[in-house]
């Protein structure tokens, strides 16, 4: 399977509290975006990397990217106001459309090769997946004062990639803009237009960094893995 490749990285990283976009921000020397787009530059099923910018950072971006050369063709597109805006624009690039896509954030650079792999054969297969992972606190409803207790048995916490037949997401983000509804990601549109979505389970560590604690997190995790690789 042959699959395309979206990167989000147009956001502009409020909650990280750098005072610029987090996906300049170095882990371990290296910006966080450029951990992300190895991930896919070393699967040999990526085909093309559509890296989703923003219009002020694009050329930012550009030096990146010639810097550190990628032997999978890398194009970077202007993205939007919110994220479905950007995913928009991403879509919109693609060439292979008989490819499926894998939508995914820049901000998540641990994903590993083994659930693309998953993803990409299950959009193929049923049209829309999800990477998540079982939710370990008890998640409590508030309206007004009322409380209520979600059964946790049945709540997975959403993560990025999610992984589409072009045609299928494409339709769903068309009717999304008709409509003016905006979703927090990708596989809520198609459940809207009232398809299945298919949920892998992925693993804990595909965090999206957010915060600055996330940070700290990002770096012992990295720090982990070169130890694994020495030993
Ligand atoms: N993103 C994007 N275009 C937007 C908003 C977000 O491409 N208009 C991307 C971000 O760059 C990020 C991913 O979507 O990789 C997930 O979003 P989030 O973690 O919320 O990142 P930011 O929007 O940058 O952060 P914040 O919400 O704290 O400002
Ligand atoms: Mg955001």
């Amino acid at each position: 399977i042959k699959y395309t490749a979206i990167v989000l990285a147009a956001g502009q990283g409020k909650r990280m509290g750098a005072g610029h976009n987090k996906q300049f921000i170095n882990i371990n020397d290296k910006p966080l975006v450029l951990h992300t787009l190895a991930v896919f530059e070393r699967d040999t099923w990526c085909e093309e990397i559509i890296l989703v910018t923003n219009e002020q950072e694009r050329e930012q971006m550009e030096a990146l990217l010639e810097r550190f050369p990628s032997s999978t063709p890398i194009r970077a597109v202007d993205g939007g106001a919110e994220r479905q805006d950007s995913v928009y624009e991403g879509l919109s690039a693609v060439r292979h459309q008989t490819f499926p896509v894998l939508i995914h954030d820049g901000a998540r650079p641990f994903v590993m090769e083994e659930s693309l792999h998953t993803l990409a054969e299950t959009a193929v297969d049923k049209g829309a997946a999800l990477l998540a992972v079982p939710v370990t606190d008890t998640i409590k409803q508030k309206e007004g004062t009322r409380l209520t207790t979600l059964d946790r048995n049945k709540l997975w916490a959403a993560q990025t990639p999610q992984a589409f037949q072009y045609d299928l997401i494409t339709r769903a983000h068309e009717e999304a803009r008709e409509r003016g509804y905006y979703g927090t990601d990708d596989a809520s549109l198609v459940e809207q237009s009232g398809k299945e979505v298919a949920v892998v389970q992925g693993s804990y560590d595909n965090i999206k960094l957010t915060t600055p604690e996330d940070l700290h997190k990002a770096e012992a995790y990295l720090n982990n893995q070169k130890e694994k690789e020495t030993h």
